[in-house]
C-alpha cells in the first residue's frame, strides 16, 4: 500500500498543486486568469465575495487573488475579512484592479497584501509574481520538516545559487559543499523521508533546482535498491544534483519552449553537458564517478546518445541508473507548458526504450517505486 502510493501520489511532480482562490466579478477576467494559471495551480474562481470567504475559511488556499471589482461585499471589506483569518491559516493576498487610478491597490499594499497588479498585465507578469510568492512560502514551510530533509533542501538551494554564479564568473564549486547536501539527503532517504522531500519540492519555481533535487532523491533511493555502498550512493546523489547544472547556461526560451526544437536549439540544449564539463568541472575536486554522471547521462546503450555516442560496455552501472532516473524524473516533472506524465505512464513508456537503457536496472527502479 505504502509502496504503491510512492509511485502514484508521492513521486508525481504535479500532484498536490497549490490551491489559489480567485475573486473577480467579471467572467472574462476570471477566465483569463484561469487560463494563465490553470496548468500550474488549482484555481477556484468566485464571482461572489461572500461565497469566496466561506470557501476560504474551510479550504485554506495557499494564495488568493482579490480584484477591486467584487460583489456583494466591497473589495476593501473582503480584504479586511481575509486579514481577520488567523495568520497561520491566512492565504497570501494578491490584489488586482482594472481601474485607471485605483486607490484600492495602494491601500491593499499598505494593509498587508503581498503583491498588487494593475490590469492589463501579461501572463508572464502574473505567473512570475504568483510563482515567487508561492516559492517563498514553500521555502518557509521547510522549517517544519525534520533536520535531515530540511538541511538537504536548504543546502542544495544554496549550492544551486553557487553553481549559477560559478557558471557566470568561473568560480569553482567545492565538492565539500556538494557533499554537505548529499549526506543529509542520503540519511533522510534511509530514514524513510523520500516522499517528504519530493512533496516539499512541489510548486517551487526554480525548475533547475527542482529537477536536480528530485533526480538526486530518486537516485539515492535507487542506489539502496542496487545494494550500493554508502559512498557509491553519495556519488549517485551528487551526480543527480549536478548532472544538469550546465542547463543554467542554456537560454530559458529553449528550456521552456513549447513544441519541437529547431536544429540550432537542439545544439544549444545539448551543450549543457559540455558547459558543465568545461566550466564546473575544470580544476575541480569533483570525483570521477560524479563527473561520469554529469558527462554521460545523455548517452544511450545503443550508441544513439550524446555527446560521445558511447555504447553499453563503455557505460558503468552508476551512470546507467542515473540515465534511467533522469529520464523518469524529466517525464514526471511539472513544466509550465505541459502537465507532468504520471509515474506509471513514464515507467510504461520507458519499457519501450529497448536497447537504449538497462532493462534490468529499470525493473529494479520500477520495483522500488511500485513495491
Ligand atoms: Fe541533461
Ligand atoms: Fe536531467
Amino acid at each position: 500500500m505504502r509502496a504503491t502510493a510512492l509511485a502514484s501520489e508521492g513521486v508525481s511532480g504535479s500532484g498536490g498543486l497549490s490551491v489559489i482562490g480567485l475573486i473577480d466579478a467579471r467572467a472574462p477576467h476570471r477566465a483569463n486568469i484561469k487560463h494563465a494559471l490553470g496548468a500550474l495551480y488549482d484555481i477556484v474562481a468566485f464571482e461572489d465575495s461572500n461565497e469566496a470567504l466561506t470557501w476560504m475559511r474551510k479550504a485554506e488556499p495557499a494564495l488568493v487573488i482579490l480584484d477591486e471589482d467584487v460583489k456583494p461585499m466591497s473589495s476593501q471589506s473582503t480584504l479586511e475579512a481575509i486579514l481577520r483569518i488567523p495568520t497561520d491559516k491566512r492565504p497570501i493576498i494578491v490584489c488586482t484592479s482594472a481601474e485607471a487610478n485605483s486607490t484600492f491597490l495602494p491601500m491593499a499594499k499598505q494593509r498587508g497584501a503581498s503583491a498588487t497588479l494593475a490590469k492589463p498585465f501579461t501572463r508572464v507578469q502574473l505567473v512570475d509574481a504568483i510563482a515567487s510568492l508561492i516559492t517563498d512560502s514553500i521555502e518557509k514551510g521547510w522549517n517544519k520538516l525534520g533536520e535531515q530533509p530540511r538541511q538537504a533542501l536548504t543546502r542544495t538551494l544554496d549550492l544551486f545559487a553557487g553553481m549559477a554564479t560559478g557558471l557566470s564568473d568561473g568560480t569553482r564549486v567545492p565538492y565539500a559543499q556538494v557533499q554537505e547536501c548529499c549526506a543529509p539527503l542520503v540519511s533522510a532517504i534511509d530514514d524513510g523521508c523520500c516522499l517528504e522531500i519530493l512533496k516539499a519540492l512541489r510548486n517551487h519555481d526554480n525548475y533547475s533546482f527542482v529537477h536536480s533535487m528530485r533526480a538526486a532523491t530518486l537516485m539515492a533511493l535507487a542506489g539502496s535498491a542496487m545494494g550500493l555502498t554508502q559512498e557509491e550512493r553519495l556519488v549517485l546523489a551528487a551526480g543527480g544534483l549536478m548532472h544538469d547544472a550546465g542547463k543554467m547556461a542554456v537560454p530559458v526560451d529553449v528550456l521552456n519552449k513549447v513544441g519541437p526544437l529547431t536544429e540550432h536549439e537542439w545544439k544549444l540544449l545539448r551543450l549543457h553537458v559540455d558547459v558543465a564539463g568545461q566550466v564546473l568541472l575544470r580544476d575541480s575536486d569533483i570525483p570521477k564517478g560524479v563527473r561520469m554522471i554529469i558527462e554521460q547521462h545523455h548517452e544511450r546503450l545503443d550508441g544513439s546518445g550524446y555527446p560521445k555516442g558511447l555504447k553499453s560496455e563503455e557505460i558503468n552501472p552508476l551512470v546507467r541508473m542515473a540515465m534511467i532516473v533522469d529520464i523518469f524524473t524529466a517525464m514526471t516533472d511539472r513544466r509550465p507548458y505541459r502537465p507532468a506524465v504520471t509515474p506509471e505512464a513514464a515507467l510504461k513508456a520507458m519499457q519501450d526504450m529497448t536497447g537504449k537503457i538497462d532493462t534490468g536496472l529499470l525493473m529494479l527502479f520500477r520495483d522500488v517505486l511500485l513495491g
